[in-house]
């Protein structure tokens, strides 16, 4: 196993490119699977989620090639409409290919993802809405069974918003006969884009990116080449890697208006992001004051930035108050931040930080992706050596992390455990 060395106590300078998003690559790649292709993808990120969807693609039958960030995905071979248990256990979102399936096939197999990490996360919403839509769902041997000759539109409600919910029943809609409703919609940018990546391809899709969705069903769709919009959560992880370091560094390639709620918080901090014509400049010369912030549905804070916010707020002055409202249990880096020196208490969904304390290099576990890499930003603000191991849970969502922070003049190196 390897584990990623950081040596604190480096400002960070210069320049950094962010890579494809992930949660928009996963569900546009699995979209391949409503056509019969060729379809080409640009920007494809190289992660482990990524090749795990690329594996799941190809044992459906889809021919599947990469040759750098260009993924082709050709799905007029698709001949099997099961997802085996090993590839959804290694990531849930591989239920995506539900809804396609379903729409594609009439018949879906796919393993029910059992808890992860970070919470229970039932896909009740997603099963719900498919037998809304009439397909006949039942459980056995732990995969959920869903059979639907021809899907129908229907009027659905989310009691949550959830992303892959509203992605997986997006793609069941298209052919669906008549005029499907999501009302209470996830509207974060990545449905936005998996919209835009199904309407080029033909589907009749409006209102991405309000809570009211409607989806009319279309006979067919084409194949298509687009390119996938920059990781919004790589760029806000960069803007808190440049706070924890008093650092100046400039991100090439991301949208930061997709990151409303996380950009007006580390401004209050004391961070300054500004866009400037060559990229999204970020300066910290002191973090000022501590922000409380509560996880919420786009537009509102992203839970998978509440971590790396939390090791800002370790260093600012002052008491902060950080809300997880999204996961039930999403607070398991803050054992390990506690390890660094940190002063954290937990009460029900809510951490209480006393930050203003110096964090000391320890050695810590990585547990989840997003905890993997709020233990590698404590890593390069603290006093010391930090050694953060089974950092294949950071693989699976930041592309070459340890580079992109030893560009900006990080003291950061993988080694062997
Ligand atoms: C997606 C993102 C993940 C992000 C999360 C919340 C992808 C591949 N992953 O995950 O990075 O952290 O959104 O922004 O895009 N829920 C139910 N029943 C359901 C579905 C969800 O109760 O059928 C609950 C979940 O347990 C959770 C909440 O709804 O409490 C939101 O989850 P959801 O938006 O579905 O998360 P994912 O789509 O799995």
């Amino acid at each position: 196993m390897e584990k990623i060395i950081v040596e604190g106590g480096h400002r960070l300078e210069g320049t950094v490119a962010v890579s494809g998003a992930k949660n928009a690559a996963l569900p546009i790649l699995v979209s391949a699977l409503l056509n019969e292709g060729p379809n080409v993808y640009h920007n494809v990120p190289d992660l482990r989620d990524i090749r795990t969807i690329k594996k799941l693609l190809s044992d459906l039958g889809a021919q599947v090639e990469t040759e750098g960030d260009v993924v082709r995905i050709n799905a007029s071979t698709l001949n099997s409409y099961e997802a085996r248990y090993d590839l959804v256990k290694t990531m849930r979102a591989s239920v995506l290919v539900l809804g396609p399936l379903l729409a594609r096939l009439g018949r879906a197999r796919v393993s029910l993802p059992g808890g992860c990490a970070i919470g229970a996360r039932p896909i009740d919403l997603h099963l719900k809405g498919l037998e809304r839509m009439g397909a006949d769902i039942s459980l056995d041997h732990g995969y959920i069974d869903a059979r639907a000759p021809a899907l129908k539109g229907a009027d659905i409600y989310f009691d949550i918003v959830t992303v892959t919910g509203t992605e997986n029943l997006m793609m069941a809609a298209v052919f669906a006969d008549g005029v499907t409703t999501l009302r209470n919609a996830a509207r974060e940018p990545e449905v936005v884009a998996l919209a835009g990546a199904l309407n080029q391809m033909g589907a009749q899709i409006t209102g991405a990116g309000t809570p009211l969705m409607t989806i009319t069903g279309v006979d067919e769709l084409k194949p298509t080449s687009l390119t996938i919009m920059a990781d919004r959560i790589e760029t806000g992880t960069f803007i808190i890697a440049a706070g924890v370091t008093r650092g100046d560094i400039k991100i090439l390639g991301c949208e930061p208006s997709y990151l409303p709620a996380l950009v007006n918080k580390v401004r209050q901090a004391g961070i300054s992001v500004e866009q400037e014509p060559d990229g999204l400049r970020v300066v910290c010369d002191e973090i000022t004051s501590s922000v409380d912030v509560k996880t919420l549905p786009y537009p509102g804070f992203p839970t998978d930035m509440q971590a790396q916010f939390m090791v800002l707020m370790c260093l600012a002055p002052g008491l902060s108050v950080v809300s997880e409202t999204i996961f039930e249990n999403r607070f398991i880096h803050v054992s390990e931040l506690q390890r660094m020196g940190a002063n954290i208490k937990i009460s029900g969904n809510a951490a209480v930080v006393q930050g203003g304390k110096p964090l000391t290099g320890a050695p810590v576990m990585a547990t989840d992706l997003r905890a993997s890499a709020s233990l590698i930003l404590a890593g390069l603000a603290a006093q010391g050596t930090t050694e953060v191991s089974r950092v294949y849970h950071i693989d699976r969502g930041y592309e070459a992390i340890e580079k992109k922070l030893a560009q900006l003049g990080a003291r950061i190196w993988r080694t062997q455990e």
